[in-house]
């Protein structure tokens, strides 16, 4: 039986509640991930995908409603351990520069990993490897954290995670503002951390991203949990990504556009790969 990492359950978050500018952010939110795989949470933006993740280690914690597990602990009860929680969550916030605060950047990375009480050696080698993970060599220990661009401080905060070692990883649309390249090293990285038994759940708006890295898929539209399940059936769902506000993948729309124009490939084309050898198939025959 494959165990529930997190489990969200009638998740509900109001912001200034109570006051005059009152946010509702969300009424019904559900979520699974299970033991070892890479759920997507996709929808809009403002569907409360944020507010949602944020449940995962305890920053935000069930009040009235809803119910939210994760590795077992029960965070909206009070005696809840969260110190001990964060230690094996880790979240990458989707504006990094909240999450950094060294004035240089080895600093910021080696700020987790220093409390866990591990020998200099055994720091540095964490701290070199967390960031060569993300990209950064080790002429980046000495640069200043606030002088780094967008794309370079979100690689920083996902190293200070990285060097925690995570047992579960929650990215918070962790390849915004990076460039290809960029990009491409972080779906490399949550492959080889999945393939090493790694936990993930991946905040993000391009789809086609998500049908090539992710198992399972939550869509979130204004607050509520419209739809989840594995990614080949959720995201072959046209109608509901549509009234979700969400596009299919590009090559979804390109194989429907190829159908539309009478060459019929099947319905379930998701990824280049699947239009690629859909294409194949046709040309064979
Ligand atoms: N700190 C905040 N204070 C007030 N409202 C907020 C705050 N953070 C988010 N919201 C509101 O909550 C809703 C959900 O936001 P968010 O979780 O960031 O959505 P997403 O990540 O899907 O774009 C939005 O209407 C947003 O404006
Ligand atoms: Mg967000």
């Amino acid at each position: 039986m494959t165990a529930d990492v997190i489990r969200f359950e009638h998740l509900a978050w109001t912001f200034g509640s109570g006051t005059l500018d009152a946010q509702l952010a969300l009424q019904d939110a559900s979520l699974c991930v299970r033991q070892g795989e890479v759920s997507a949470l996709i929808g809009p933006s403002g569907a409360g995908k944020s507010t949602l993740v944020a449940f995962a280690n305890g920053l935000h914690r069930p009040r009235r409603t809803g119910q939210a597990l994760v590795l077992g602990c029960d965070t909206g009860d009070p005696a809840a351990d969260l110190g001990a929680l964060r230690a094996r969550v880790g979240l990458v916030l989707q504006y990094p520069q909240l999450q950094l605060f060294e004035r240089f950047v080895g600093d910021d990375v080696a700020y987790g990993p220093r409390q866990l009480g591990l020998s200099r050696p055994e720091l540095r080698s964490r701290v070199l490897n967390a960031m060569s993970l993300v990209g950064l060599g080790e002429e980046y220990v000495d640069r200043r954290t606030f002088s780094l661009s967008g794309g370079e401080m979100r690689r920083v905060a996902l190293a200070g995670v990285l060097a925690m070692q995570p047992e579960v990883l929650v990215l918070d649309e962790a390849t915004a503002g990076l460039d290809p390249a960029g990009r491409q090293k972080i779906h490399e990285l949550i492959r080889t951390l999945r393939a090493n038994g790694t936990t993930i759940l991946m905040v993000s708006n391009d789809l086609d991203q998500v049908a090539e890295l992710a198992d399972s898929v939550t869509i979130l539209s204004q607050g509520r949990t419209v739809a989840s399940g594995p990614v080949r059936t959720v995201l072959a769902d046209r109608e509901m990504l549509l009234a979700a506000g969400l596009a299919p993948t590009h090559a979804a729309a390109v194989a429907e556009e190829i159908s539309a124009h009478g060459v019929s490939l099947p319905g379930d084309v998701l990824t280049a790969s699947d239009l690629e050898e859909a294409l194949w198939q046709k040309l064979r025959r």
